[in-house]
């Protein structure tokens, strides 16, 4: 194997795996992809991409067979409750990235009165996450038996493998299609980038320190906008007070009107159509937001 480049572990299919390809492309990164699929390629940093299951991610990077991967936190940290030490010690989360966005949930068939976690205590629950499903349980001090299941642990019920589950959901549309209801969150999840214990390889490091400017840089510019307006010089400070996240705006003369300026600003979170209608009572006028396709601070 060699030193020169990142490994990193990425899901092969799903929801992740999309969020994670969208990424990379933000980033620049242009990913060709070998015939088996398996495997990839960056062709703009020393970038390796390794396509496999997403529950195997943590365990590839405690053991380095991969630097690098993107994984949801929960398979990760179902990961870090449930395996033995790693010799070298565990993988470690990088950064939060935003997407893949979901709840380990405790469902229970619709027919169950009320959602009191109560309602669980002397019951069998099917889960994928056998740890983290106890862990909540014995905060809430509820004793409940655990039936684990590596996959399609909605239809549990039905088969009666066991009265109630818990299972991530994201829209809830598997949950309804199922007659079940979700009533407590066990964790809440996002994609997260984690890394292998140890230093990287001088080549490594330089490919990951602009791997990590480039995703910082698509994150901050995610929600950001350019704003740019003109408003009578008494409101000013009113109207920069109503531009989310901007820092210090630039106010500029406009020739021949001394009593407005134009102000341009970064906003560093979302401008909603409310904003606009709030700045626009102050007597903003010429209201343009624009979207911001990189930064780097
Ligand atoms: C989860 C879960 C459900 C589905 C729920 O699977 O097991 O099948 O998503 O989503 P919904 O609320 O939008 O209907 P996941 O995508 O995590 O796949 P995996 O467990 O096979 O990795
Ligand atoms: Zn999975």
């Amino acid at each position: 194997m060699s030193d020169s480049r990142l490994r990193l572990a990425l899901q092969k299919s799903g929801r992740l795996s999309e969020g994670a390809f969208d990424l990379l492309a933000k980033c620049g990164l242009t990913i060709s992809r070998a015939k088996d699929n398996l495997y990839g390629r960056a062709r703009e940093l020393p970038i390796d991409v390794l396509l496999v299951r997403d529950d195997d991610i943590p365990g590839l990077v405690d053991d380095g067979v991969c630097d690098l991967g993107i994984v949801g936190e929960n398979v990760f940290e179902e990961h870090r409750l449930s395996s033995a030490a790693a010799p070298n010690g565990p993988a470690s989360a990088v950064m939060k990235l935003g997407f893949a966005r979901c709840r380990l949930m405790l469902a229970a068939p619709k027919a169950w009165a009320g959602d009191d976690v109560a309602a669980y205590e002397g019951k069998r629950i099917a889960t994928s996450y056998p740890a983290l499903t106890k862990a909540f349980l014995d905060s809430v001090g509820v004793s409940a038996s655990i039936a684990e299941m590596s996959g399609s642990v909605e239809i549990a019920p039905k088969l009666r493998i066991a009265e109630a589950i818990c299972d991530i959901v994201s829209t809830g549309a598997t949950l309804e299609a199922h007659g079940l209801k979700p009533t407590q969150t066990v964790f809440t999840s996002e994609a997260i980038l984690v890394r292998r214990p140890g230093e990287f390889a001088p080549e490594q490091a330089a490919a990951f320190n602009s791997l990590m400017v480039r995703v910082n840089g698509v994150i901050a510019s995610r929600d950001a906008k350019y704003v740019m307006l003109n408003a009578p010089r008494s409101a000013v400070d009113a109207i920069i007070e109503l531009l989310p996240g901007a820092d210090s705006p630039t106010i500029l003369e406009l020739a021949g009107r001394p009593d407005v300026v134009a102000i341009h600003a970064v906003c560093g979170e979302q401008v909603f159509w409310s904003t606009l209608e709030k700045l626009k009572a102050l007597g903003a006028t010429a209201i343009l937001v624009a979207p911001i396709e990189k930064m780097m601070p």
